[in-house]
């Protein structure tokens, strides 16, 4: 039998053609990466997540000498959230990066965790993140982006 997957997402041609809600974030995300430490990528990374509350929460990616140890910018975030707030859910998360004709997708690594945090908090986690050339792109949920995760249904 075959099957297919259909991932819905959309994509903005320039910033301004983002709606305000996003393009806060974004904003936000925007300033995140000036606090980026990348000596060895030079690829700086900036992420705003946006609670229910209403709160941001930044990060930045901070690399490392011993390369393994490179954090990423999402993951640096949502370390901040486990002492900055009371459980909040996630209600989205932007990416950005200092380069701006490129993609910033989030990391393998960074779906997994935030397709943790999407079930525990049993409501999607809306992402939109930078596209190539000046373009946005946005997806209703981390399951989008990761689809068939890894999860706790599997362990015994
Ligand atoms: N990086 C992030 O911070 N987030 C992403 O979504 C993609 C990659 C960082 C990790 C590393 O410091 C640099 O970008 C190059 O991979």
């Amino acid at each position: 039998m075959e099957k297919k997957l259909v991932i819905q997402f959309k994509k903005f041609e320039k910033l301004s053609a983002v709606p305000d809600k996003y393009k806060e974030i974004l904003d936000f995300a925007g300033h995140a990466f000036h606090n980026s430490y990348a000596p060895y990528s030079k690829f700086k990374v900036g992420a705003c997540i946006l609670l229910e509350n209403g709160n941001k929460i930044l990060g930045a990616n901070i690399e490392n000498a011993s390369y393994p140890l490179c954090m990423c910018a999402e993951r640096n975030a949502i370390a901040k959230l486990s002492f900055d707030e009371t459980f909040q859910k996630i209600i989205a998360i932007a990416v950005v990066a200092d380069k701006k004709n490129v993609m910033v997708s989030p990391c393998g690594a960074c779906r997994q965790v935030l397709s943790e945090i999407e079930t525990r908090q049993n409501s999607p986690i809306e992402i939109i993140f930078q596209g190539e050339e000046g373009t946005y792109y946005l997806l209703e949920s981390i399951d989008s982006i990761l689809p068939f995760s890894f999860s706790a249904e599997s362990l015994p």
